[in-house]
């Protein structure tokens, strides 16, 4: 059963070949609690010669793996979900000891990745190519008949962010391996030891060793060798926009799948359902402590409906509860001090240039909030920056032509909300915001996970969701036929 081989004393072991394996640097890393700083365990920090035979392994065991048929890949892939559910629980309460999040939601997490691997399995089933006919184009005298397929990549490199480490480590793995790559998976060292748990569970579910590795490490030094390796063919990333600019300059001429930060916008306008959208934005801005990439991170509210906003979205921030995961607080530690200080930094600043601190509830250690700002303005750092924490910004603005142009102006193009009962202002105002997705009447929001997740500027580049993360991780190879 997991732990069993993937377990030496407090050290967890990297997966290459179907093998849990102790890292001959003997070197580890050391992921603690974000609550009380206690040992959760360590990971090993591989060397480069390690990776150099890891890329070796996946990319001999793709050429078998690519060869098996589509339906064994999909009941694989069931197992290896029926096993995630089977052992939900074990799986939380390592999520809640490494990234501190709430119990509900890590369970949440790991019942919405089992259905997504499930999802993914019956669209790989889907995954067809077509008949192209060539003998109707201009001065084409020849009869050419094309057979498109879609095929696998063969080695993708996936790295995943701390903040929802099963989910977007899975939901590369997934469309990756039905689609017939191999994958090299390097989670965050915070979130690596929920990412192994469930690598055993798909071996325990019948992948073919080799075809999913896990590597662990200093990122710092294995980042660059991993991303830059000859043997990529191609790079699916999920963290931040510093990082994922470094990897893009790096995966030269390597397809990309980018999911970066975000600075996603709440548009109130006068005339929406107040309760509504109170509801929506606390969840928006305070949901795993505001750590998503799709948390609302501006509240903008038109006309004369500020006051009122505030006042309500205020007191429904107070009842928020401040403590542990293992009590299902709202807000939780932060996963680092580094985090932490980053927030009361963006928050003195603003309060130094003319915000109007609403509450500020807590602060001890790596906890911190709920904090709302209000009257934010563009001397404000936090205007700008994406505060990856639980604190609302409320920015005032006299019309939808100054909440759309604020919009706009951000670096990130993630998503953004409107919340109106008016559906042509929704409709007119949603196709001048330059996102990737558009919220009417509802908070910024990635899942349910089949739907396209796309993104504009320092968002990221390309689109997930089942079928698109799919479509993104084969490309078309073309067969021609030539009738003289
Ligand atoms: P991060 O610091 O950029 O780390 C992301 C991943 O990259 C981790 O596995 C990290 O490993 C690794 N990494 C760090 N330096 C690297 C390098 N030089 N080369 C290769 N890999 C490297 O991001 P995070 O703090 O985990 O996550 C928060 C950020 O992710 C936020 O900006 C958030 O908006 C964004 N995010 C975006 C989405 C989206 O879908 N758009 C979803 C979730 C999160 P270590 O952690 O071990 O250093
Ligand atoms: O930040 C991670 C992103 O995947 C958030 O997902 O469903 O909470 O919007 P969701």
């Amino acid at each position: 059963m997991p732990f069993e081989y993937t377990k030496e004393g407090n050290n967890y072991k990297y997966l290459s070949n179907g093998k849990w394996q102790l890292s001959v640097s003997n070197k580890f890393i050391s992921v603690l609690n974000p609550v009380d700083n206690s040992l959760v365990g360590k990971i090993q920090d591989v060397s480069k010669k390690e990776i150099d035979e890891v890329f070796k392994i996946a990319k001999s065991s793709q050429l078998q793996w690519q060869e098996i048929p589509v339906n064994k890949r999909a009941e694989i892939l069931h197992k290896a979900a029926d096993l995630m559910l089977k052992n939900k629980l074990i799986i939380a309460e390592i999520l809640m000891k490494e990234i501190a999040k709430p119990k509900s939601a890590a369970i949440n997490e790991v019942e919405r990745t089992a259905d997504l691997i499930k999802y993914t399995a019956e669209e790989g089933l889907r995954i067809s190519g077509e008949i192209v006919e060539g003998q109707c184009f201009y001065k084409n005298e020849k009869r050419k008949t094309a057979f498109v397929n879609r095929v696998p990549f063969g080695v993708v490199l996936a790295i995943s962010p701390f903040n929802y480490p099963i989910n977007l480590s899975y939901s590369k793995v997934a469309p990756a391996l039905i689609s017939g790559n191999s994958v090299i998976l390097k989670p965050s060292a915070q979130g690596a030891i929920s990412v192994i748990y469930c690598a055993e569970l798909f071996l325990e579910a019948g992948l073919l060793p080799g075809v999913l590795n896990i590597v662990t490490g200093n990122s710092s030094q294995i980042g660059d060798y991993l991303v830059s390796h000859k043997d990529v063919d191609m790079v699916a990333f999920t963290g931040s926009t510093e990082i994922g600019k470094r990897i893009s300059s790096l995966a030269v001429m390597k397809p990309l799948l980018l999911e970066l930060g975000g600075k996603d916008a709440a548009i109130i306008l006068e005339d929406a359902d107040l309760d509504l959208a109170v509801k929506e934005c606390i969840s928006g801005c305070f949901s795993y402590s505001g750590q998503r990439c799709t948390a609302i991170k501006r509240i903008i509210a038109v006309g004369n409906i500020g006051n009122k906003f505030s006042d309500k979205f205020v007191k429904e921030a107070e009842k928020l509860k401040v403590g542990k995961p293992e009590d299902n607080s709202n807000i939780c530690c932060l996963i680092n001090k580094k985090a932490v200080d980053y927030i009361q930094e963006l928050v003195d600043d603003a309060n130094k240039n003319g915000a109007k601190q609403l509450l500020f509830k807590t602060r001890k250690n790596n906890l911190i909030g709920p904090i709302v700002l209000d009257n934010i303005n563009n001397k404000c750092r936090i205007y700008y920056e994406e505060q990856f924490g639980p604190v609302a910004v409320i920015i005032r603005v006299r019309d939808k032509n100054e909440a759309i142009k604020i919009v706009n102006d951000s670096e990130y193009g993630l998503q953004a909300s409107i919340f109106t009962n008016n559906i042509n202002d929704a409709f007119n105002i949603a196709s001048k915001l330059n996102v990737g997705t558009v919220q009417i009447n509802g908070k910024s929001d990635r899942g349910p996970d089949n739907l396209p997740f796309s993104c504009v500027k320092n968002s990221g580049l390309g689109t997930q969701g089942i079928k698109y993360s799919i479509e993104a991780m084969t490309r078309i190879k073309s067969i021609v036929l030539n009738l003289n």
